[in-house]
C-alpha cells in the first residue's frame, strides 16, 4: 500500500515560559499507508494531539523526519503545506467545531470553497451527496444548535470527507457522545474511510473505538508502543484487556507485541 505519512525518529519539544523544555514526543516512528485504520490511545497530556497535528501538516517536528506523500514536510513551504493539507487531510474533532449560524449544508460546503475546478463548481451537489452518505440529507438546512451531538458529529464527518481526503485524522471523535451514538458515529467513519480507501487515524480513550481499528498503539511519555502484532485483522485484544489498557495506560505485551515492522 502507498505510504501517506512516514515518521522517523520524530520529536516535538516546546519551550515553556520559564525556559524549561518540555519534550512532548521523544522519537516516534510511524507509517500510515492508504487504507490503514490506526488507533492511538494514551493518557491525557501524553502528546496525542501533538502527534495528530504533525500527521496532519498542522505542525512540524523539532527533529526527525516526516515524509508526506514521499516529500519531507520541512521542504514544503507554509502555503503549499496548507494547500496540501486542505486537499489531502480531513479532520474530525471531539467538539465537532461546526460553524454556528450556518446550516449543515453550508458547513459541509466550507472546505470546497478552497477547492479548484470541478469540485468548486459542483460544491453544493458534492456537499449534499456527502450529507446523504451520513444520513442527514433531510437536515441540510438545519443549524448546528438544532442538531443532536451525534448528528453534529455526522455533519463534521461529512465536512471532513467532502474533499475526498486520503488521510482522515480523528481526535477523540466520540469523546462528547454517549456510548451508543459514539459507536454508530465510529462505524460510519470506518465505513466512509473504507469506501474511499482513505487512511483513518483515530485518537481515543474508548476501548470499543480502539477495537475497531486494524492496528493500535499506545502513546506513553512521548514514545509510541504497538499494542498488538502486525496486520491485526479483527480484534486481537480482548475487551477487558483493552478497557484495562485505556484505564491504566499499561500494555499487555505478549511475545510478538513489540514487533511491528511496517
Ligand atoms: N505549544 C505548546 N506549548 C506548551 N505546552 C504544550 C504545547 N502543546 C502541547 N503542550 C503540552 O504538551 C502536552 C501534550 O499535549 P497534547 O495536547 O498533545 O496532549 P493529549 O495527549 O492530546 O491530551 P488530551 O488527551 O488531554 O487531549 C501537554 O502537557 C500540553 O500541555
Ligand atoms: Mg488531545
Amino acid at each position: 500500500m502507498e505510504s501517506l505519512v512516514s515518521l522517523r525518529g520524530v520529536t516535538r519539544t516546546v519551550v515553556l515560559p520559564d525556559d524549561q523544555k518540555l519534550h512532548i514526543l521523544r522519537g516516534i516512528d510511524l507509517e500510515i499507508s492508504a487504507g490503514d485504520h490506526t488507533a492511538i490511545i494514551g493518557r491525557s497530556g501524553c502528546g496525542k494531539s501533538t502527534l495528530l497535528n504533525l500527521l496532519g501538516l498542522l505542525d512540524v517536528p523539532t527533529s526527525g523526519e516526516i515524509l508526506f506523500l514521499g516529500t519531507p514536510v520541512l521542504r514544503i513551504g507554509g502555503n503549499a503545506r496548507a494547500r496540501l493539507r486542505g486537499s489531502t487531510v480531513g479532520f474530525v474533532f471531539q467538539q465537532f467545531n461546526l460553524l454556528p449560524g450556518r446550516s449543515a449544508l453550508d458547513n459541509v460546503i466550507t472546505p470546497l470553497l478552497y477547492a479548484r475546478g470541478r469540485d468548486f463548481l459542483r460544491r453544493r451537489e458534492l456537499a449534499m451527496d456527502m450529507l446523504d452518505r451520513v444520513g442527514l440529507a433531510g437536515r441540510a438546512q438545519t443549524m448546528p444548535n438544532m442538531l443532536s451531538g451525534g448528528e453534529q458529529q455526522r455533519v463534521a464527518i461529512a465536512r471532513a470527507l467532502v474533499r475526498r481526503p486520503r488521510l482522515i485524522l480523528a481526535d477523540e471523535p466520540t469523546g462528547a457522545l454517549d456510548v451508543e451514538t459514539g459507536q454508530s458515529v465510529m462505524a460510519l467513519l470506518d465505513q466512509v474511510a473504507t469506501e474511499s480507501a482513505a487512511a483513518l487515524v483515530t485518537i481515543t480513550h474508548d476501548s470499543n473505538v480502539a477495537a475497531l481499528a486494524r492496528s493500535r498503539f499506545r502513546l506513553d511519555s512521548g514514545v509510541l508502543h504497538p499494542l498488538d502484532g502486525e496486520s491485526n485483522s479483527g480484534i486481537a485484544l480482548s475487551e477487558p484487556a483493552l478497557s484495562a489498557l485505556a484505564a491504566s495506560g499499561s500494555a499487555p505485551l505478549g511475545p510478538t507485541s513489540s514487533e511491528v515492522d511496517r
